[in-house]
């Protein structure tokens, strides 16, 4: 697997690929590689000839309280991992080759689908991702680019921002791989303690569970507002939300016999947690 920094040289590596004929898949990261970002690798595998993974710690998406400066950097580790997984080509670029020495003034933002849930407790979150994303779509040039539903929201903002612009790749979204016991896999599992990390799956069950009650006739604010007294109840120490809403338009309520997704934030020491189920 090569590894390159400029997007010059990632440009010249997938203009001799697309000259081959060959589809070419990307699978974007912060790196700190988990099993479900080597599961992205392979779904990208599975339905292009090369795939190009990018490890970039994105400065414009973390707000000034945030993790930017502690965010786990582990890229020999992630490099071993993208080769073993089959992966053909790394970009992991610096900060001023991504954004330039002005730091680049334009961004990408989606509107109202960008400032709920994630975009409510993190200003300037999404539009952060957004501009990333459509840099790095723009430098590679995919025909396929791949992101986990672990981070349910930001697939919709990517979808959407890809279909406004009309660029030309289609956004796959991948399951989220969980630990035996239900926990999502994240770079952010790292900040648990052993205590914290046992109280971590209670996440998912409660989401879960969420999602089984309103099925069977369940109050969606009711079931929320339970939801965070769970949370709290098993040692979350603050609960951002738990939110039911419809399924392709997170803009949108829930509504019976519609697609719907339970999406909830948690804090859990240093943990920032976020989990969602269909
Ligand atoms: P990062 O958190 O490193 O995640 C990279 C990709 O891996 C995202 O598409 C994310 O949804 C996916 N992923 C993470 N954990 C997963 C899991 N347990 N199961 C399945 N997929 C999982 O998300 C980002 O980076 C950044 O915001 C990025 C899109 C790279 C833009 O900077």
């Amino acid at each position: 697997m090569q590894i390159v920094r400029t997007i010059a040289d990632m440009r010249a590596i997938v203009a001799d690929w697309r000259a081959a004929g060959l589809k070419v898949g990307l699978v974007p990261t912060m790196g700190a590689l988990h099993e479900g970002h080597l599961t992205l690798v392979r779904a990208a595998l599975d339905k292009c000839d090369r795939v190009i993974a990018t490890i970039f710690v994105n400065p414009k998406q973390f707000g000034e309280n945030e993790d930017f400066g502690t965010y786990p950097r582990t890229e020999s580790d992630d490099a071993a991992k993208l080769e073993q997984a089959g992966g053909h080509l790394l970009f992991a670029p610096d900060v001023i080759e991504m954004y330039g020495e002005d730091g680049g003034v334009t961004k990408v933002s989606v509107g109202g689908l960008g400032n709920i849930l994630e975009g409510e407790f993190r200003p300037g979150f999404f539009d952060g991702v957004a501009t990333v994303v459509t840099k790095l779509l723009l430098q590679a040039l995919p025909d396929y680019a791949f992101f986990g539903e672990k981070d349910y929201q930001q697939l919709n903002v990517i979808k959407r921002f890809v279909a406004d612009l009309n660029i030309a790749v289609t956004i796959e979204g991948v399951a989220t791989v969980r630990e035996a016991d239900g926990l999502a896999m994240s770079s952010r599992n790292a900040y648990l303690n052993r205590e914290e990390r046992e109280i971590a799956p209670v996440l998912y069950q409660t989401i879960s569970e969420v999602s089984e009650r309103f099925k069977v006739g369940g109050k969606a604010e009711a079931l929320s507002k339970w939801a965070a007294q769970q949370l709290l109840d098993a040692g979350f120490h603050k609960v951002d939300y738990v939110s039911i809403r419809h399924g392709d338009d997170l803009a949108c309520e829930a509504k019976k016999g519609e697609p719907i997704r339970v999406l909830a934030a948690a804090q859990l020491g240093k943990a920032r947690l976020i989990d969602n189920v269909a």
